[in-house]
């Protein structure tokens, strides 16, 4: 058989039309998903793998993409931490007792990589239940990401408290950063040996440093997380605010560049070069206006990706909560339409 569209987009290999999946595609904005969480809180849908499984496989069916992703959610590798993890309904995720000072990092257990094993079980079980034609992908929060929640408490505007660690106590910083890669890729190895296709580093507030800072604090960190990962599973590497550190997220690793929508796909695609593939990058707003518009705005992106192999289409950040489903769906069979070969 043919490689799936979305592998081989991954791969840089022709494909018969361009794949699309959106970043958040199981979630609120669902009314299928939020039938499921008036019966579970987050943490426990997420624990509970027939259920996480469930809610991947109706989402990637009920839109017609191109790929599924794991239900899951970068935080949960900070649980096995001991910080309280908790999602608050309406605030956001929150930390309780966040990491602030070299002590506190020195006091942060070695996660055992099995206390995550729920993960990888949704990950048995939505593969599983997919259609051989659609790949799974697996997913993690990227090192400086998951370091910002632990030292704000929460999300954050300014980042004030992880750069403040980063500058003041680069050791400290270090020692942090090593263990969350080393972490993450052990992480990311359990959801490919379950049987994840492809998986996704989500380094979402990344585009908050100065390119410096990126490649004196972060980039070392990534490119060890990606060295670790088993190979042959092309690797998204993702961030958001990034206009000002494409070359640095390049330089860092990953098969796939994924692009917010503050740049033209086509100016970063050149930056990144050309022997890498991307993905994105429609504004996620879009999805709120007709679906005219949103086919016009599709256009204009597979315009810019010009038929180049190596395109997977996708939002350049995740789904608002207030978007319509048909919008998505109309999305969806816009760029399948206008992108057919
Ligand atoms: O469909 C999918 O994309 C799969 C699931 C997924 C979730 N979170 C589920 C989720 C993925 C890929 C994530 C990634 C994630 N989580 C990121 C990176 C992507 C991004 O948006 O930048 C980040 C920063 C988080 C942290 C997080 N989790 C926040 C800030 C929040 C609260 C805000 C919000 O959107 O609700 C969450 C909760 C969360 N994760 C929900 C879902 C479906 C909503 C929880 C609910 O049902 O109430």
């Amino acid at each position: 058989m043919e490689a799936p569209p979305f592998l081989a987009a991954c791969r840089r290999e022709p494909v018969p039309y361009t794949p699309v999946w959106l970043m958040r595609q199981a979630g609120r904005y669902m009314p299928e998903y939020r039938a499921v969480r008036e019966k579970l809180g987050f943490l426990t849908l997420c624990k509970t793998p027939d259920a996480a499984a469930e809610v991947t496989v109706t989402a990637a069916t009920r839109l017609g993409v191109d790929a599924a992703i794991v239900f899951a959610d970068i935080l949960l590798v900070l649980e096995p931490l001991g910080v309280g993890l908790e999602f608050a309904a309406g605030d956001g995720p929150v930390i309780h007792r966040p990491v602030r000072s070299g002590a506190d990092v020195d006091r942060l257990p070695e996660v055992d990589p099995q206390t995550l094993g729920y993960v990888a079980e949704s990950v048995r079980r939505a593969r599983a239940a997919l259609p051989a034609r659609i790949p799974l992908i697996g997913f993690a929060g990227a090192p400086f990401t998951l370091a910002s929640y632990l030292i704000e408490g929460g999300g954050s505007r300014t980042y004030a408290r992880t750069k403040g660690l980063m500058h003041g106590d680069p050791g400290a910083w270090r020692s942090l950063m090593e263990r969350l890669a080393r972490t993450v890729a052990a992480y990311l190895n359990t959801q490919i040996d379950a049987g994840a296709q492809a998986v996704q580093l989500f380094d979402s507030w990344v585009g908050a440093l100065a390119p410096d800072d990126y490649r004196a604090h972060v980039l070392p960190h990534v490119r060890a997380l990606i060295a670790a990962l088993r190979p042959g599973v092309p690797v998204i590497h993702f961030g958001t605010g990034t206009a000002g550190l494409l070359e640095c997220l390049r330089a860092a690793g990953g098969d796939v560049i994924g692009l917010d929508w503050r740049v033209d796909l086509d100016a970063a695609w050149q930056r990144v070069g050309h022997d890498v593939a991307v993905q994105g990058n429609l504004d996620p707003a879009v999805l709120l206006a007709s679906p005219a518009v949103i086919r016009a705005a599709a256009a204009t992106i597979l315009g810019r990706a010009a038929g180049r192999s190596g395109h997977v289409f996708n939002l350049g950040h995740g789904i608002l909560p207030q978007t319509p489903v048909d919008h998505v769906r109309a999305l969806v069979d816009a760029v399948h339409e206008l992108s057919a070969r």
